[in-house]
């Protein structure tokens, strides 16, 4: 099975959001699985190659705004060279993304098969979020036989975009329906021309692939998507555990492990990590973490804040990172400012302050709005800190209340403050439940493994469609 993997960025060269874990992780066990898999990404200026050598494996021209452009395509080591990695350099259009280096990237992937550049050709090429949206209708409306398969990670970024975008490709946009549809908008929408044109398509967990056929998780695409339906799945991440490893992990001080001193390890990262943040330092009271973008209409800013607004501070410690919308850093940054014993605000992404979050938190808030699939929370589980997170899609299927962590229903201040009151409860009062928290959470399996074997039987279903699996 050869899978060509198309994706905007790739830990650790470029990264933006969990995404790029994933094409790191994912790739890396399919290749374990046998899949001959290959990666392809554009060549930002942003991309950082630490110091790895790059090779040039192509150059060639194609036609972008009525004009020739020069492209060259690299190869770069990834993995020991196992999985081989494109990056797809030209200056005018793919060093800052904008959308046209989408358009452009698309059409340089489609060219690229089209003219078999690497002189490599795949069975399925397996599209990621709108980013690489117009690579299905690429290949289906000019006849390539590649099957494809458009995976979903987030449905509330749709990639739109104006129809100039459409022109300068060249595309014959009289011959696509959906474009027709859109055209009254004069606008494209990347992300709906994937769900349209792909082959199979899937979302990053069971339960978000049922949640964006309703109204409510749609993002306006939930009619295309019903109308789609028999081609839609979900398949839950996993995280990759050779890097998320508390007995490996080169940003803590005290390592840990499952059956090597969790709780004591866990206590020991908690002290480090109170005197670092300037709390008080204390077993007694709840160290509560938060990691993640600032993105107010998905990740539950909103009800996060509220919360921690109306509690009283003194019984907990809050130590939130992360980095986005400017009014809710504001925002976190005077309420740190004026509880410093009681609430960090870190604003600039760090892995080494993530890491220490991680084993040395007691809980992590997950209160989003809707979560596709969500790493955090199974990062934070390998680590032995208990999820309190929002019952939806990937937060769902990953983790079960009272056993490995905790759920509440409705996006609310008032229930996210419930139940963080009643995991506090349980924490302060009953050490044993927590401790078998903690160890359960521990050991519940995030591999890929599983999730990689269930892609592979997605892409044999698309190659031998007559076969039953
Ligand atoms: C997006 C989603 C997140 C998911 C990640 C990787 O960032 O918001 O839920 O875990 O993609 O699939």
């Amino acid at each position: 099975m050869k899978v060509l993997f198309a994706v905007w960025e790739l830990v650790p060269f470029f990264q933006v959001g969990g995404l790029g874990d994933v094409a790191k992780s994912l790739p890396k066990k399919l290749h374990e699985q046998g899949v001959d898999v290959r990666v392809i990404l554009p060549f930002y200026k942003a991309l950082k190659l630490h110091k790895q050598q790059k090779k040039e494996v192509k150059k060639f021209n194609i036609i972008y705004d009525g004009g020739k452009q020069k492209v060259v395509i690299y190869q770069i080591s990834f993995l020991d060279e196992k999985i081989p990695v494109y990056i797809i350099k030209n200056e005018k259009w793919l060093d800052v993304p904008t959308r046209d280096t989408f358009a452009f990237y698309n059409l340089c992937v489609y060219e690229i098969l089209k003219n078999n550049y690497l002189d490599w050709l795949p069975d399925v090429v397996h599209c990621q979020d709108y980013h690489t949206g117009l690579i299905p209708l690429l290949i289906k409306h000019n006849n390539l036989k590649f099957k494809t398969l458009l995976t979903i990670h987030n449905l509330n970024h749709q990639g739109k975009s104006s129809l100039d975008v459409i022109k300068r490709m060249g595309l014959d946009h009289s011959k696509c329906r959906v474009i027709q549809w859109e055209t009254k908008k004069k606008q494209i929408n990347f992300l709906l021309e994937g769900i349209i044109h792909a082959d199979l398509v899937n979302a990053v967990s069971p339960s978000y692939a049922k949640e964006i056929f309703t109204e409510e998780y749609g993002s306006g695409l939930d009619e295309i998507i019903r109308n789609e339906g028999q081609k839609i799945s979900g398949i839950l991440n996993g995280i990759d555990y050779d890097s998320r490893d508390p007995i490996h992990d080169k940003n803590i001080n005290f390592h840990y492990s499952v059956d090597q001193s969790p709780i004591e390890g866990k206590h020991l990262n908690k002290k480090f990590l109170q005197e670092k943040l300037g709390f008080t330092v204390s077993d007694q009271i709840p160290l509560i973490g938060f990691i993640g973008r600032f993105e107010s209409k998905q990740k539950g800013l909103d009800i996060m804040h509220k919360m921690i607004r109306r509690v009283n501070l003194q019984k907990f410690q809050f130590v939130i990172l992360g980095q986005g919308e400017v009014e809710w850093e504001d925002q976190f940054l005077w309420l740190a400012s004026f509880y410093k014993k009681n609430v960090a605000y870190i604003s600039v992404f760090d892995r080494r302050i993530a890491s220490q979050i991680y084993a040395g938190a007691d809980f992590l808030l997950v209160p989003s709005k809707f979560e596709p699939c969500g790493l955090i929370q199974m990062i934070a589980m390998r680590y032995g800190t208990l999820p309190i997170a929002r019952a939806t899609g990937g937060l769902k299927d990953s983790i079960i209340d009272g056993v490995d962590g905790f759920l509440f229903k409705k996006y609310s201040s008032f229930d996210l403050e419930t139940k963080m009151k009643h995991a506090v409860e349980i924490w302060k009062n009953d050490k044993k439940q927590i401790n078998e928290m903690i160890l359960a959470a521990m050991k519940k399996d995030f591999t890929w493994d599983k999730s990689a074997r269930e892609y592979i039987k997605l892409y044999n279903k698309l190659c031998n469609p007559s076969a039953i699996f």
